[in-house]
């Protein structure tokens, strides 16, 4: 996808989102409503959800797409951006260090971390494609602004 449709298509995805968390602040309920959203908006999000923060372990939440790892430890993509509390953008995830395959198909991923409004680390969004590259900075820039949307608070809900 070229990076004008990519990001007119975030803008809506934003758009209609943003109308979407004013109807709870439940987190677990704002979860699965963007990754439904997004699993079903843009072709190339194979895999699309959330790992929540367990001590040293991250544990599934909600999610579309195949089947995953309900626990992930000891290292991989979503680990590491917990710690380096940063986006990470892995063009090939077998030259990742430490890489978790949850699906084999997977081969590229991106992973957001997702703070509350104290700024603690609560969880990260983690996207795959079944390409390689798929992820570039218009995904982390609009992943970034719709991970925002889980832990906002409302004045109307
Ligand atoms: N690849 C991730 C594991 C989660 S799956 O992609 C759904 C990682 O290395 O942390």
């Amino acid at each position: 996808m070229d990076q004008k449709k990519k990001n007119g298509r975030y803008e809506r995805i934003y758009e209609q989102l943003k109308g979407l968390m004013d109807k709870t602040s439940d987190p677990v309920a704002r979860m699965a409503t963007v990754c439904a959203v997004l699993k079903n908006k843009l072709e190339y999000f194979f895999w699309c959800g959330f790992y929540r923060v367990e001590g040293e372990k991250l544990i599934v939440g909600p999610y579309q797409g195949p089947l995953a790892c309900q626990v992930l430890q000891g290292g991989g993509v979503c680990l590491s951006s917990i710690q380096r509390n940063e986006t990470i953008v892995v063009a090939n995830v077998h030259e990742f260090p430490g890489h978790i395959a949850c699906d084999s198909r997977s081969n590229s991923e991106i992973v957001v971390p997702l703070h509350d409004h104290s700024g603690t680390l609560m969880a990260v969004l983690d996207v795959d494609s079944l390409d390689f590259g798929s992820f570039d900075e218009i995904d982390a820039l609009w992943l970034e602004k719709i991970a925002g949307f889980i832990y906002m608070t409302n004045t109307n809900v």
